[in-house]
């Protein structure tokens, strides 16, 4: 059964980081002309942080963000609009645990956090942000696989999701503090 699973996984066909990272050129150059995505400074965690309590109930103390940004700061991105305002980012960390693909323990990029303001929203920012961030976690951290927890209810992140390739593989029951369920999801890397 677990086998029968897992070659099912196998044989899924989903695309590579290379062909979304350059999937999400395309779509930023088509649909978001003047934005741009770049690694966060160290003086883009505060309005990272105003961002994260406008559009996520998942809050963190500032000392998270820069715990991030100065371990795994090569996977921490932010969007920029043409007027150079912050309006979206990605945070990661990087986890040895026992793989979703493999039996024993690998390198695995989790999406800790990711955000865009609601007036930046469907412009291929959310995809782009995932997509530098996966690149990053493979190139950069030597990730296998990448994983992260989403609300059963957030359809907008679950059909991001599944567009990068990420699939359910587990559901958390109660993981958030209000008693919603999550989505593991995740996928191999490259
Ligand atoms: N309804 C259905 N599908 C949606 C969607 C929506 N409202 N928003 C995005 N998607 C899916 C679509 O498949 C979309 O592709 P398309 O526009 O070509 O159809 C794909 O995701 C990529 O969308 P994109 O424009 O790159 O995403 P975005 O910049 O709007 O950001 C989120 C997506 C999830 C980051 C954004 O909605 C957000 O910040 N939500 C609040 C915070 C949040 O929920 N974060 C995730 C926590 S796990």
């Amino acid at each position: 059964m677990i086998f029968g699973k897992k070659k099912k996984r196998e044989e899924r066909r989903i695309p590579s980081v290379y062909e979304i990272y350059e999937n999400a050129l395309e779509k930023l150059k088509l649909r978001a002309p003047g934005y741009t995505i770049r690694h966060a400074r160290e003086d883009d965690l505060d309005k990272v942080r105003e961002i994260n309590l406008k559009t996520l109930p998942e809050n963190y103390p500032p000392s998270f963000f820069y715990d991030l940004w100065s371990s795994w700061g090569k996977a921490f991105y932010v969007a920029i609009s043409p007027n150079d305002e912050i309006v979206g980012y990605i945070m990661c960390r990087v986890e040895h645990k026992p793989g979703f693909y493999r039996h024993f323990l690998v390198r695995s990029g989790h999406v800790v956090s990711i955000a865009v303001l609601e007036q930046h929203r469907r412009r291929g920012l959310g995809y782009g942000l995932m997509a530098y961030a996966m690149k990053s976690l493979h190139e950069e951290y030597n990730c296998e696989e990448t994983y992260l927890e989403v609300r059963v209810s957030n359809i907008p992140a679950i059909n991001l999701y599944k567009k990068l390739g990420y699939e359910i593989v587990k559901i958390e029951a109660h993981y958030y503090l209000d008693g919603e369920d999550a989505y593991v999801m995740a996928r191999p890397l490259p």
